[in-house]
């Protein structure tokens, strides 16, 4: 079976071969997904480390335009290109297609409350806004629960070291193709991004 391959190298090797792994548009998106993405991503896109982010329950359109941000190089932070030009190279449309659909399929994790002075903070932000500094409320785009919608990505249950990783990134100019995202983050700080990144992976 081709699916024996990818468990038993080392993330450097899959790496080095991800280009390779991918090229199989034949293997259908589970078995894909269960050979090659979960050694990153975790199973059914629940992954433990927060360099990876998960994918379980994540929107499938939004899904669909990373794995093609990724396929063309227009999402281009260094960990992007480092782990996922080379996994998305050879997939095929219809490959990304079925693999966004079995990943947004999949039961998000349920998210976790942290320091409550932080959820509180975060709360504020995410439910109104910073209207002073023009930054607009997450919940009108991501959804009061965090589930986001479509192109919107889901929050909830994510990794809020990897969010705020991102938030840090769209402000940085690094992850530079998401000109709604550079608009919101442009006013704010660190620390409001600690607590929006808390309070909606919380949910
Ligand atoms: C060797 C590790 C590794 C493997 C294997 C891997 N990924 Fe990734 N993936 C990453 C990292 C790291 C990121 C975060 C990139 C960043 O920070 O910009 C990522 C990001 C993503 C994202 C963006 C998620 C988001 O919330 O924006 C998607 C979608 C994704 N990967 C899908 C896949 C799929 C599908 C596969 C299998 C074909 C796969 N990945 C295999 C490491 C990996
Ligand atoms: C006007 C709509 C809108 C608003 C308001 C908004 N976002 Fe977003 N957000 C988006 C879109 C669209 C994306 C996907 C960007 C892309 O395609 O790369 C995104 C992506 C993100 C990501 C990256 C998720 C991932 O999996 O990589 C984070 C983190 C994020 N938003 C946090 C926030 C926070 C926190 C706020 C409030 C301060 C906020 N967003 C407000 C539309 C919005």
């Amino acid at each position: 079976m081709k699916s024996s391959l990818a468990l038993a190298v080392g993330v450097s090797a899959l790496l080095a071969s991800g280009a390779a792994l991918a090229q199989q548009p034949q293997l259908p998106a589970p078995e894909l997904a269960n050979n090659v993405c979960m050694s990153c991503h975790g199973p059914e896109g629940r992954s433990v480390s927060p360099i990876f982010p998960r994918l379980a329950g994540q929107q499938k359109a939004y899904l669909v335009a990373q794995l093609q941000a990724f396929r063309n190089h227009t999402r281009s932070d260094p960990l992007a290109q480092a782990y996922m030009w080379g996994m998305a190279s050879q997939l095929s449309d219809s490959g990304i297609d079925e693999l966004a659909s079995y990943y947004s399929a999949q039961q998000p994790v349920a998210g976790t409350a942290g320091d409550p002075k932080l959820m509180a903070a975060g709360k504020k932000i995410y439910t109104d806004g910073i209207p002073a500094e023009k930054v607009p409320a997450c919940s009108s785009c991501h959804g009061v629960d965090a589930q986001g919608v479509g192109a919107f990505p889901r929050l909830g249950g994510q990794h809020p070291e990897y969010l705020l990783a991102q938030l840090e990134r769209f402000k940085s100019g690094e992850r530079s193709n998401a000109p709604i995202m550079l608009g919101v983050v442009h006013n704010m700080t660190t620390d409001q991004f600690k607590a929006a990144a808390a309070y909606a992976a919380s949910k």
